[in-house]
């Protein structure tokens, strides 16, 4: 015989204790769904990747010497671990606005600027290759998508005052902060446009960029929208630049679209980024590069 529950508050509050215990088993499984994911990924990319020792492209063995695993010491880099304490110690709080990619780490739209500096932000390891590969390839325009508060902005800006760069953000506050930092730090190769991607996207489909740096919405389906709105501005020389193409699945699948894109020649997996190369003299090769 089947009992019911005719106390309508009692009712609810089950009703209500049910959903939260989903949500937490949802929370807790999809996290450690996606912890287990990067650590196989990790494996997978220790077991076939290389150094110096396996390339023999003379362009990314210069690439990988010179630029990858120099460890020559930079002024610049203690301006960057200045701005960095800077956003880590910051007091500010700021809403965000959210464009639907959500976030696996936060949980309302306030939030501290320290919070998202620390885990939206490039590591300090990464904004110094950044650095290093601005300052090895010289792009004159860059383009970054996802601003953030700034930390891979700077990274660039810093390493060839006499690139431009802009940057594209859309959250507004975010964008404040970030602008704030370049004005506090004396950055001026940096402008910012505060919009929706799809909208700014539009005003510089048409331009020409050496260098891109894709760090905004980390889903399979908007990174393969950039990736071929962006075509039409590539030469033989445009290095492109995405980050987290191990970040889940679906990045790992539009990695391997991007790499088989017939416009794309050699490409280098570093793990966290994914680099792309449209060099026509060179053939077809893709290399897995330990950093
Ligand atoms: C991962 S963060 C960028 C991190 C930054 N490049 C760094 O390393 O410091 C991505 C940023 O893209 C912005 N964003 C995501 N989707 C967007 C969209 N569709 N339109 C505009 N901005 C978006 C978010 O607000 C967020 O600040």
């Amino acid at each position: 015989m089947t009992q019911t529950i005719s106390n309508p508050n009692l009712k609810s509050l089950i009703v209500k204790f049910h959903n939260i215990v989903v949500a937490l088993f949802t929370h807790v499984f999809m996290n450690y769904n996606q912890i287990f994911f990067r650590i196989q990924s990790y494996f997978k990319f220790l077991y076939y990747s290389k150094n110096q020792h396996g390339i023999h492209s003379p362009f990314v063995f210069a690439l990988v010497t010179q630029c990858f695993y120099n460890n020559t010491k930079n002024e610049a880099y203690k301006t960057l671990k200045n701005i960095r304490n800077y956003l880590y110690t910051s007091h500010q709080t700021i809403y965000v606005t959210d464009f639907g990619a959500g976030s696996k780490v936060f949980k309302n739209n306030k939030r501290k600027v320290s919070a998202i500096a620390k885990n939206a932000g490039l590591s300090q390891k990464n904004s110094k290759l950044l650095f290093r590969i601005v300052a090895y390839f010289k792009p004159t325009h860059i383009l970054e998508i996802g601003t953030s508060v700034g930390l891979a902005t700077v990274s660039m800006a810093l390493a060839n005052l006499k690139t431009k760069i802009i940057t594209l953000e859309g959250c507004p506050e975010t964008a404040a902060v970030a602008q704030n930092i370049f004005k506090e730090f004396r950055i001026e190769n940096i402008e910012i446009t505060t919009d929706e991607f799809s909208k700014s996207l539009q005003k510089y489909s048409s331009e020409t960029f050496d260098l891109i740096y894709f760090d905004g919405n980390h889903q399979q389906e908007a990174t393969l929208h950039y990736f071929e709105a962006l075509l039409p501005t590539i030469t033989a020389n445009s290095v492109w630049i995405f980050d987290d193409i191990h970040w889940s699945s679906g990045m790992e699948k539009a990695w391997e679209i991007i790499k088989n894109h017939p416009k794309v020649t050699v490409t280098i997996d570093t793990f966290q980024w994914g680099i792309v190369f449209f060099r026509t003299e060179q053939a077809k090769e893709h290399f897995v590069v330990r950093v």
